[in-house]
């Protein structure tokens, strides 16, 4: 198969190439109509199809003789537990707690809250979930109790699906505690609790509300899947987006099932029966797509790793996981390569283990620097392959595809559009710009299956956020230019979200955080460049004058304060007192100019700059630091 001709395939006919993708997967209805929009005018994708997520992703391979295969694969270097299941007990695993939430009242279109840290019974709830019709919204267990909250309030659960605790690292984190917490702030109150009791951190269940998991697994009736048609919703992922809420991203059953097939098969080469590792989290969509549904979906053997690549017990350990259970793709963050090299930069852990089972590294999340690429080619000698994609795509929208025929890798570049994503770099202008010009990435509408159908309760904000800047394009959040090549190179997100070691954050989310602090007068948050994690939240404040005297003791409450409301993940650590922000005439925070001098990079000042000397002002706060 050539790349350029089943690409321009995808995109001239689109409705051939995504009816052929279609009939790779097992429907109980093909769909009567492959591209099609809905009551509000947005596109949708398979109209009449039916279909369930959790059968294509266990009861298909038991039926077809795969049963016995291990489906899934639980290593715990924090707990020192390892356990296989087959697809036979996944499946037997997942029809019982299905069972169980059935007897609990939910029914298809219930959505289900999960705050789980990486064990197999998040894995379970996902799919007990996909078998009868309720949607999952998964909570990554870095956030805090207000974050939580908020997306309770949102999601309307019936249930929480929880764990007593997690371990990261050395560190217990008290998931009961913070359900507590969030359920005290949230208006809106689900019926119950189930808790998976963890030896290490036991709680205490309030009776009435909170359920025994294991207890009322014992008494449940396992459950067969439901009919759903392609268009129901099969979860929903809240992501940061350029306001404090996050955005509800939500996912349809069949486009998301045909999707994922195909990225397997195109950009990953991954086969059934081979044995696919993405050291993610099940609370970012990495998680969601190729932890739980991709590799299952396609037959493959899937782990899921609690852990870090460092410290748990060393920087050996990704090599370990891959030796032990022969992992032939795996797909992790830069950052946690950047990790890696800092801990083992001359290989004497990895040179250890043997890795001769492995044909890729996938990197994701964030952009792989240069350096990066580098050092971690030179120690696997095997392909390395950055790929591009966000929560919303579900799958990657860029990337080198490993199951077409690899290209020529350039460092720096994310690849070539995937199948399906006609990618263009448009101007301010909404001009198309030639090679090496750096401009808005977007995408022509209609985006392809598996792609987000809208946000949860808020095509509005789905409209404005994505559809209404560039008229016939969905835009991505993220800057960009292409080579003469066709190569695109990300270099950035051009709005106001972060990624911090590959995490995806809101920085305005911080700034209304900060201005609740009866202190600061006004104040600004940018990423800045971080070595380790690609970026680093930073917060530039303005103190209201009578609190001058305070800024150390304020200091330790502002970085207190964002780590209370949104989590020890924000990694918010540095906060510089200024007398003033530059701003332009009009009043707009100049913040792309703090963040290029905060990383001392050339910067262009606008005309409309309203006082040049506040830039001196900041040069000088910031040389203690930074000359
Ligand atoms: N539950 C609770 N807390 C969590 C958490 C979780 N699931 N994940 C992270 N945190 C906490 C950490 O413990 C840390 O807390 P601290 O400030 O008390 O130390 C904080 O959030 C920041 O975490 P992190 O950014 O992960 O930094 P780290 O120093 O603990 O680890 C790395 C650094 C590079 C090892 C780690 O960031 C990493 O593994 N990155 C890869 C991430 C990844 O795979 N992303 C993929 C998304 S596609
Ligand atoms: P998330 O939705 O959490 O997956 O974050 C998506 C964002 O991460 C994208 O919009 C990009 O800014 C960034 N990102 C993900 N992968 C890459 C990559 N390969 N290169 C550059 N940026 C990336």
């Amino acid at each position: 198969m050539s790349y350029e001709t089943e690409y321009d395939r995808s995109i001239t006919n689109k409705e051939d190439f995504w009816r052929d993708e279609a009939q790779k997967i097992n429907w109980f209805t093909f769909p009567e109509t492959i591209l099609s929009k809905d009551g509000d005018d947005l596109y949708r994708w398979y109209q009449g199809g039916k279909l369930n997520t959790s059968y294509l992703a266990l009861d298909v391979h038991v039926e077809n003789g795969r049963g016995d295969q291990i489906a899934l694969i639980y290593d715990s270097p924090v707990t020192g537990v390892k356990k296989k299941y087959t697809y036979r007990e996944l499946l037997h695993e997942v029809s019982l707690f299905a069972g169980v939430l059935k007897a609990k009242g939910v029914a298809k279109g219930d959505t289900i809250v999960i705050y789980m840290p990486m064990v197999p019974e998040a894995v379970i709830g996902m799919l007990a979930c996909a078998r009868i019709g309720a949607i999952h919204s998964v909570v990554f267990g870095g956030f805090a109790a207000h974050e939580l909250a908020i997306r309770i309030n949102d999601a309307r659960p019936k249930l929480i699906l929880m764990a007593s605790g997690g371990k990261e690292m050395e560190k217990i984190i008290p998931y009961k505690t913070i359900v507590e917490a969030a359920l005290h702030e949230a208006y809106f109150k689900p019926q119950g609790c189930i808790v998976l009791q963890r030896d290490f951190v036991p709680c205490e269940l309030n009776a009435g509300f909170d359920y025994d998991w294991h207890e009322l697994i014992k008494f449940s009736e396992p459950a067969t899947y439901e009919i759903l048609d392609a268009w129901d919703p099969l979860y929903i992922l809240y992501t940061s987006g350029t306001t404090g809420a996050p955005k509800g991203i939500v996912r349809d059953n069949g486009g998301h099932a045909v999707a994922l097939n195909t990225s397997m098969e195109y950009v990953y080469n991954a086969v059934p029966g081979s044995v696919y590792w993405a050291a993610s989290d099940i609370g970012w969509v990495v998680g969601h797509s190729y932890i739980v549904y991709a590799p299952l979906i396609r037959g493959c053997t899937t782990i899921l790793f609690e852990g870090k690549p460092i410290k748990t017990p060393d920087a050996g350990t990704f090599w370990r996981v891959i030796e032990e259970y022969k992992v032939n793709t795996f797909f992790t963050a830069p950052t946690a390569i950047r990790a890696i090299k800092k801990e083992d930069f001359d290989g004497q852990l990895f040179h250890k283990y043997d890795l001769s089972s492995l044909r890729y590294l996938f990197l994701a999340g964030e952009r792989t620097d240069v350096a990066t690429y580098e050092w971690v080619t030179a120690l696997l000698q095997r392909p390395v392959i950055d790929h591009w994609w966000q929560t919303e795509s579900g799958y990657p929208m860029l990337a080198n595809l490993a199951g077409v025929g690899l290209i020529p890798i350039k460092p720096g570049s994310a690849g070539k559009p995937m199948f399906g994503f006609d990618i263009r770099i448009l101007s301010a202008e909404h001009e198309y710009l030639p090679p090496h010009h750096e401009g808005a990435v977007v995408i022509k509408t209609p985006l392809p299956p598996g792609c987000l159908p809208g946000l949860w309760n808020d095509n509005d904000r789905f409209i404005k956020s994505y559809l209404s800047e560039y008229p016939g394009y969905y835009f991505s959040g993220d800057g960009g230019y292409r080579d003469e090549d066709n190569y695109i190179y990300i270099t950035g997100r051009i709005d106001d979200v972060i990624n911090v070691a590959g995490h995806r954050l809101s920085t305005s989310e911080m700034e209304e955080i900060l201005a609740g602090h009866y202190a600061v007068a006004e104040c600004a948050v940018v990423g800045c460049n971080d070595e380790m994690k690609g970026q680093l939240p930073v917060g530039f404040v303005v103190l209201k004058h009578s609190f001058d005297s305070q800024s150390e003791q304020i200091s330790e409450e502002l970085i207190a304060k964002v780590r209370d409301t949104i989590g020890a993940v924000a990694s918010f650590k540095t906060v510089y007192f200024i007398e003033r922000l530059p701003k332009t005439r009009s009043g707009k925070i100049l913040r792309k100019i703090i963040r290029a001098i905060a990383d001392k990079v050339p910067y262009q000042v606008p005309s409309t700059i309203e006082d040049l000397t506040v830039l001196d002002e900041l040069k000088w706060t910031l040389s203690g630091k930074y000359d």
